[in-house]
């Protein structure tokens, strides 16, 4: 059994395997209707604050990502943990990374999910109604 204690989260790019995250998104997430190719230019983005979850050998096994305009708002999109990391607090973990990051920590922070409102919650998230308006070719429901 793999302890929570060997996963660590980091915002170093050289450190986050971006195609491992993106793979997650496109193979285990609800929301990521749409070309690859795009997951990966929004990661690349400069817009863009990556967090990874990397196990004790480095793998990339989790991610979030915060688009931010590093002044007021942030968006939380891309929260995904590996199915077979699940339920160790790798989520937790990510979350805390977020709400804790220095550019990140002062600002309002926006995020839709389907299902995992009690996760969020625990960091300081509350439900509130937004209005949004999906992309024409997407599905209408999603994380982004
Ligand atoms: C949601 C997800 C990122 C959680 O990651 P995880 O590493 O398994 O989560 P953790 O072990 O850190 O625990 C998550 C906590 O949130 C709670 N939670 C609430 N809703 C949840 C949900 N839908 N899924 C998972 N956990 C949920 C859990 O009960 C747990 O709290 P607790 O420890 O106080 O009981 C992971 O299940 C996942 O990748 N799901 C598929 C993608 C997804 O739904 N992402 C979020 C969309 S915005």
């Amino acid at each position: 059994m793999v302890q929570p204690e060997s996963y660590r989260v980091t915002t170093d790019t050289e450190e986050v395997d971006f195609d491992a995250a993106c793979d997650l998104i496109h193979t285990y997430s609800y929301w990521a209707a749409r070309p690859i190719e795009l997951t990966r230019r929004g990661f690349e983005s400069p817009s863009s604050i990556v967090f990874g979850a990397l196990d004790s050998s480095g793998a990339t096994v989790g991610c979030a990502r915060v688009v931010t305009d590093y002044s007021t708002f942030g968006w939380v999109c891309d929260v995904i943990v590996h199915p077979d990391h699940r339920g160790r607090g790798i989520g937790k973990m990510l979350m805390k990374a977020v709400v804790e990051h220095p550019v990140l920590a002062p600002m309002r922070l926006i995020l839709v999910t389907r299902d995992a409102h009690g996760l969020y919650e625990q960091f300081g998230f509350e439900r509130k109604e937004m209005m949004r308006r999906p992309a024409p070719e997407s599905p209408p429901t999603g994380c982004v």
